[in-house]
Order: structure tokens, then sequence, then C-alpha cells
């Protein structure tokens, strides 16, 4: 999770400045020249109601793509789709461009695009295990939190780490544990920390090979429809919140918390659950938190989730400031230990936790931060992680 190397890779600049540049002139070139007989093919087969029937045939609703915010997305992606069958019958017809939205990010099929048959199983259960963790990948679930919470709008939110992204990204680099990593290997350090696996019935995240990265890593592919490999995509990763003069200060960022927050998130932290007892909104620190490991137990990869997705419905309203001290408020609480400690928290601090902006190893209101809560024992570690 908590790697400095996806903090450089991943931050805004870099993927708007690969990605548009790269777009721009494919854009330039093939679009000037194929732009309007393009459009007009488009066109021509919206109207005339083939789509719909192309569409349905591929196990799609014909309003799916009205479902979406705005009337101008999904429009990319049909040209793709258009400019794919184009091709297929004259092999010299214009190359299919990335479906890429007025927005300037990446269009991700809808749900009711999945196909039908094996394939379509497997994106379906893979998108279940994305959004309803617990339910779907249940063994391996050590806390009370889904990969769609911290990857908004199940896995497809420009700026929160989407997966769309970050599929054509592996196999990487990692400094976290300095090797090559397959997806694979990058979701099973999301089970790790994120997930708290340490704390589930397995007792650790799924073997590599297991079913369920079988499952997610194709419902991720199948969001990806279209991507190019290997570019830095706008929108992925989540964005780099500029440092700013004051620095960050937990005791600021509670007041941040109380006006902006806790509506939802609770003001001791630990989330809501509705009458049928699912959850509504996820805890943020506490014993069914993500824990000391993960990255957004980081200051500033949580700064820069919380500036572009948080409060909820109102992304980029809090200052950078704002976002910076609330952020040091949330983790500056207790959650479930760094699953990598094995000596001193002071050992696992200078092993794991030296270079980064965090309060593991550090004192909180005269604690030292780290120690982690379990369910067991969360009655009194909540409450002293709450009251100050
Ligand atoms: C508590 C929040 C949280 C949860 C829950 C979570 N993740 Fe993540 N995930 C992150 C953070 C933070 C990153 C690093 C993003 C960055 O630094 O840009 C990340 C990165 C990733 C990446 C790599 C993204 C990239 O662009 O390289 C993948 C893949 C991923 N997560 C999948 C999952 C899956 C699958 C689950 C559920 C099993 C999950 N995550 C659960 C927070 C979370
Ligand atoms: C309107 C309700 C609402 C408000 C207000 C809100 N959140 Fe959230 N937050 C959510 C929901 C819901 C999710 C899970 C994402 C989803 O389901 O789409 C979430 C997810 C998160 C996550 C990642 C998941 C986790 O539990 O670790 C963090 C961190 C977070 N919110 C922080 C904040 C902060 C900080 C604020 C205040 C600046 C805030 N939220 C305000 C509803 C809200």
């Amino acid at each position: 999770m908590n790697n400095s190397d996806n903090l450089q890779d991943n931050s805004e600049t870099d993927y708007s400045k690969n990605y548009s540049v790269k777009v721009t002139t494919r854009r330039l070139v093939a679009g000037a020249a194929a732009g309007l007989v393009l459009f007009a093919f488009g066109a021509l087969i919206h109207q005339s109601g083939v789509w719909d029937k192309m569409y349905s045939a591929m196990g799609g609703k014909d309003d799916s793509l009205a479902s979406r915010n705005n009337a101008e997305d999904g429009k990319a992606r049909q040209a793709m789709l258009a400019a794919r069958a184009a091709q297929k019958k004259d092999p010299s017809a214009p190359a299919p461009l990335p479906p890429v939205g007025h927005d300037g990010y990446f269009e991700p099929p809808s749900e009711a695009e999945i196909p039908k048959g094996a394939l379509g199983e497997a994106i379906k259960r893979g998108r279940n295990i994305f959004v309803d963790t617990p339910k779907y990948a249940s063994q391996y679930v050590g806390n009370s939190m889904a990969c769609a919470q911290c990857h908004l709008d199940a896995g497809r939110r420009e700026n929160s780490a989407p997966m769309w992204a970050a599929y054509v990204q592996y196999p990487k680099f990692r400094s976290k544990n300095n090797k090559i990593n397959t997806l694979e290997e990058r979701i099973q350090g999301c089970f790790t920390y994120s997930m708290n696996a340490q704390a589930s019935a397995a007792g650790k995240a799924p073997a590599l090979g297991d079913e369920v990265y079988k499952d997610l890593m194709t419902y991720m592919y199948w969001l990806a429809d279209g991507a190019p490999t290997g570019e830095n995509m706008r929108g992925g990763g989540y964005i780099k919140v500029k440092a700013t003069e004051q620095g960050y200060d937990w005791k600021r960022g509670q007041a941040v918390y109380a006006q902006n927050c806790a509506l939802c998130h609770g003001a001791d932290g630990q989330g809501q659950k509705d009458a049928n007892g699912k959850l509504r909104f996820p805890p943020l620190w506490g014993p069914e938190a993500y824990n000391w490991g993960a990255g957004m137990a980081r200051i500033d990869t949580a700064a820069g989730f919380i500036k572009a997705n948080m409060p909820l419905g109102k992304p980029y309203s809090l200052t950078d400031q704002e976002a910076w001290d609330v952020a040091a408020f949330i983790d500056s609480h207790e959650r479930p230990k760094d699953p990598r400690q094995s000596g001193t928290i002071e050992e696992a601090r200078q092993k794991f936790h030296a270079d980064e902006k965090s309060y593991y190893g550090k004192e909180v209101d005269g604690q030292i931060r780290g120690v982690g809560v379990s369910r067991g024992n969360s009655a009194t570690a909540v409450a002293s992680a709450t009251v100050r």
C-alpha cells in the first residue's frame, strides 16, 4: 500500500502530462483525418438503432449509457466501439482511440455492458468482491472495509486509484518490497494492509493464484477495456496535495473533522451501520479500519484521497490546509498493528516508516502510536483513541 514510488508515479502532474500529450498528438493526426468520418458513422449507427441491437447482443441495456452523470459521458466509449466494429469490416479503417471523456478522464464500461457467458460471470464475481469484500471474500477480511470504500464507484472514479489506470501499470517495480510486483501481488498487499487480513478467519491474505485474485483481475481487465498499456493515465492513483507553509496538525484537523466528516463517519470515527446492520459509512480508525501498514495511514496519501473525494459528493471543497490537517487527525488515531512489526515499534518505524509522513512510532498526546488495536480490546482502545 504505502510505497514511495506510488507517490511519485501517481502524482497528477505525471498522469496528465504523459497521457494528454500523447492523446492530443494522436487525436490531431488521426482525429483530423478520420474524426468527421468516424463521427458521421457513429451518428448513423446510433440513429439506425444498429447500435442498440449490437449493445443488447453484448448483454447491455439500451439505456445503460444514459445512466451516467453527464449526457456527454459514454460517447467516447461508443466511438471506440464503433471504430472497432468498423475496423473489423475494413482493416484500413482508422484505429480505435482510447475512450477519454469530455473531462479528460478515461471512460470505463458501465455495469450494463458486462458480457454474457463465463467471462461475464467472472467479471461479476470480481465486481462483487470489490464492492462487498466482507461478504464475498469474507475469510480474508479482518476489518469492516471493502475495496470500493477507497477506490470509489466500484473502482471507476478518477483520482481514487481507479482500477482501469492500475490494470495497465503492472507488472511494476515497487520500493515498498524492492521487487517487480505483479497486479496480483499488488492486490495481495491491499488485503494485507487495507483489509487487515491478519485479523481475518484465514489469518492472512489469499495465497497467490487464489480464485479471489482471478476474479478481481478479470473485473479490472474489463474496466480497463481500451486503456493503453503502460500509460500513466490521467486520474490514476490519488492526487498529491502540495505541502503548505503551516504543515499539518491533527489538533487543527479535529475541528475540520467535526464540521465536515463526523456526520457520516461518526464523532468516534467508527462509521455507521444502517438498520440491517450493513455498513453505510466506513470506519476511519480503531479495530475495524485499515492498519498501520496501509497507504491510507500515511498522511500525504490520505490528504490526496480526501481532497479529491471527501466529503462524499463535495470533492475539492476543502482547502489544501484542511485536507492535510484532517488527514493528520484521522491518522493520529490507533488502528490495527502493522503486520510487519516483529520486534519493537521503534524498530518497525525505522525499517518501514522512516521516510514517511505518519504518526507511526511517534507520540500523539503523550502516547506512542502504532501499538495497535484489535477487535478483542476494541472498547478500551477506541475510547482512549477518541478521548483527547
Ligand atoms: C483503506 C483504503 C483502501 C482499501 C480498503 C483498499 N485499497 Fe487499494 N489502495 C489504497 C491506496 C492508498 C493505494 C495506493 C494509491 C496511491 O498511492 O496512489 C491503493 C492501491 C491499489 C492498487 C494499485 C493502484 C495503482 O494505481 O497502482 C490496486 C490494484 C488496489 N489498490 C486494489 C485494491 C483491492 C482489490 C482492494 C480490496 C481487496 C483494495 N485495493 C482495498 C487504499 C485502499
Ligand atoms: C456524506 C457522507 C460522508 C461525508 C460527509 C464524508 N465521508 Fe468519507 N466516506 C463516505 C463513504 C460512503 C465512503 C466510502 C466510499 C463509498 O462508499 O463511495 C467514505 C470513505 C472515506 C475514506 C476511505 C475509507 C475509509 O474508511 O478509510 C476516508 C479516509 C474518508 N472517507 C474520510 C473522510 C473525511 C476526512 C471526511 C471529511 C472531510 C469525510 N470522509 C466526509 C461518506 C462520507
